[in-house]
């Protein structure tokens, strides 16, 4: 066994005894491995009587062993003595001093589909741990290509940083640089970053450019895996599992089945037709969804634009209406049901006017606004336009 294996053992011996049992599955599965033989097997069950002389002698035995720890992870496993398994799993500070993290609850940061994401420190630096199982190939060839999308990504300000990967028998732990909070959560409380909306919007049209450019498919934006922190001010993108890198001249890539997810709303139509063919433009629709999700503070849905109506002719009022129009229009076109058709993220950060606030409108304003949860203006908008319409079609049907 390497030192650092054994070293893992004797620092959690105290925990590790009461939480395994040699009960014969157990002894059984490890001389069929060839890790013990018929001696080490007798000499362990002549302290059967005594649970915890056994459990003593048998991490002692183990540590004598070749390949002893990977095959204690794997038996633990299969006689499902979790407790222990939990524990060696763990990599305890004094193992690699520069890297550190906690799997409590309360040190948990978050947790997606497929993995938990954890509070750690890297090279003294504070850093997010995320934890992804690979029981099965699918799932090891899922955290190769987050990898190594974070590799070429990493550079850009709006894409999260990569530090390390540690490799386990049962899982893998990517370093990532720490956020402190999702967008899901920050539409809740946005005094936790203050930050004004439409900015937090072209960062994350910055991030998805950049993306593009080096022919990357995010397909996976939505408030869960965009980042905010506080200090200074900023956004990220995370969460690059279902990712794609397009080779040369291919502009479309057929997504597998097992990649859709039910984010509904933010995926892009085309990944429900038959030839599930998805593109850049499918990112754009995910990004129509999230400008909508960000200027309503999560509280309308493509569904209440539809229903809008057309507003082209409408661009007649405030100021503010004005503005919420060319939102609504901006956020049509790049929700629009034919991928072709919707604008590209580098159109829309040099010709949109989305990332415009209102004229008198200001940062102050949007700081001082962040301690008033009030409808935003375009969620006030959309209420109040459909609000008009259902009286309309009220008066009318009397
Ligand atoms: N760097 C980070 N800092 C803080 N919290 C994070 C960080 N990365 C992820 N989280 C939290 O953990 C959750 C899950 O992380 P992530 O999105 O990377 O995993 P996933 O959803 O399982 O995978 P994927 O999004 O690639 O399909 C996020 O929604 C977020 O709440
Ligand atoms: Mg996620």
């Amino acid at each position: 066994m390497e030192p650092c294996e054994k070293q893992i053992i004797n620092t959690n011996l105290d925990k590790l005894i009461p939480n395994t049992s040699c009960n014969t599955t157990f002894l059984d599965l490890l001389q069929a491995s060839g890790v013990f033989n018929n001696v080490d097997v007798n000499a362990l069950n002549a302290h059967s009587s005594n649970k915890i002389e056994q459990v003593t002698q048998f991490y002692k035995l183990i540590q004598t062993k070749a390949g002893g720890y990977q095959m204690l992870l794997k038996v633990l496993k299969e006689t499902k003595q979790t407790g222990a398994l939990s524990i060696l799993n763990k990599i305890p500070s004094q193992y690699d001093p520069s890297f550190h993290y906690d799997d409590d609850a309360t040190a948990r940061l978050g947790k997606g589909k497929f993995g938990t994401v954890f509070k750690g420190k890297w090279k003294n630096r504070k850093v997010a741990v995320k934890r992804v199982m690979h029981t099965d190939e699918t799932k090891k060839a899922r955290i190769e290509n987050e990898v190594d999308i974070l590799r070429i990504c990493d550079k850009h300000s709006n894409i999260i940083r990569y530090f390390d990967i540690k490799n386990f028998e049962y899982f893998d732990l990517i370093v990532l640089e720490f956020c402190d909070i999702t967008l899901k959560h920050w539409v809740a409380d946005r005094t936790k970053v203050q930050i004004p909306r439409r900015n937090i919007m072209k960062k994350v049209t910055k991030g998805l450019e950049w993306l593009h450019k080096r022919r990357i498919l995010y397909l996976n934006l939505k408030p869960e895996n965009t980042l905010l922190n506080a200090e200074p001010p900023c956004v990220k993108l995370a969460g690059f599992a279902s990712s794609v890198r397009l080779k040369n001249g291919e502009k479309v890539c057929q997504v597998p089945l097992g990649v859709i997810d039910d984010t509904f709303c933010f995926e892009a139509p085309e990944r429900r037709r038959n030839s599930r063919e998805c593109s850049f433009a499918s990112d754009v629709y995910s990004l129509g969804s999230l400008f909508l999700f960000v200027l309503t503070d999560g509280r309308s849905n493509l569904k209440d634009v539809e229903s809008l109506g057309n507003l082209e002719n409408t661009m007649n009022e405030t100021n503010e209406a004005n503005k919420c129009v060319n939102d609504i229009l901006t956020i049509k076109s790049m929700t629009l049901d034919d991928p072709q058709s919707r604008p590209t993220s580098s159109e829309l950060l040099s010709t949109s006017i989305i990332f415009q606030r209102y004229s008198g409108e200001d940062d102050m304003q949007e700081t001082d606004d962040f301690n008033h949860p009030t409808d935003p203006p375009l969620l006030r908008f959309i209420k109040h336009v459909n609000h008009s319409k259902f009286i309309l079609t009220k008066n009318e049907n009397h």
